[in-house]
């Protein structure tokens, strides 16, 4: 891939941008989080920030609790928007795109691949949980760990979903000089098109 971080692609040159997206993501050595919004059963935005789990050639992957808001606004419509800002290099990715359930067999083996600590989480961690007071709380968890002392299972609410993006915009800023866009759209083939943009 040429130029990956630099601030001169030329959009008629431009790498594949899921390609892109993998270089700019790296391997972070704690989880990287983005900014996801779903649309509310009313059409309204609503944001939260969940961890990036993995980008493969067609889609983004998260986790979430199927009985959570989001959750059941991806029921609902299955539009998102993604983004993700690192301070050092001065880079942004907005990403819009649709979110589809993970399979089973994909989400098991994501589980696997959690810290303890958040596999625990996601067994016991609920509203009922977060109504008691912190004490109690922390004392769930450590029973549970103690009951469970093996690998754990994944539970059936841990879910997850790919979100196929149709944009993506890759924003660098520039010490030196004006920032910019580089801002793929998908054509309706499946090939992608390229545009340089102000940022
Ligand atoms: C740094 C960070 C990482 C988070 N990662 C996740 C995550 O991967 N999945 C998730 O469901 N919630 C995650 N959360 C919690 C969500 O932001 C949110 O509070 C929760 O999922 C409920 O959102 P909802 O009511 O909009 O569904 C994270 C929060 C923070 C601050």
């Amino acid at each position: 891939m040429s130029n990956p971080f630099g601030t001169d692609v030329d959009p008629d040159a431009a790498p594949d941008p899921m390609t892109l997206a993998r270089a700019w993501v790296g391997e972070p050595d704690r989880p990287l989080v983005m900014s996801l919004t779903t649309v509310t059963e009313d059409g309204a935005p609503d944001a939260r920030h969940v961890h990036l789990f993995a980008i493969g050639t067609e889609a983004i992957r998260f986790h979430t609790d199927a009985r959570s808001r989001k959750a059941v606004h991806l029921q609902v419509d299955p539009r998102v928007a993604l983004a993700i800002f690192w301070p050092e290099p001065l880079r942004q990715l907005v990403v819009a795109g649709r979110a589809a359930p993970v399979p089973a067999a994909t989400l098991d083996d994501d589980f696997g691949r959690l810290s303890r600590y958040l596999q625990v989480l996601s067994w016991v961690n609920d509203d009922a949980l977060a109504a008691r007071p912190a004490g109690e709380r922390r004392e769930v968890l450590a029973a549970f760990e103690a009951a469970h002392p093996g690998p754990l299972a994944r539970p059936e609410w841990w879910v997850g979903y790919a979100v196929r993006p149709h944009r993506l915009s890759f924003w660098r800023g520039d010490d030196t000089g004006p920032s910019n866009r580089l801002e793929y759209v998908r054509n309706p083939d499946g090939t992608w098109r390229a545009t340089r943009l102000a940022g």
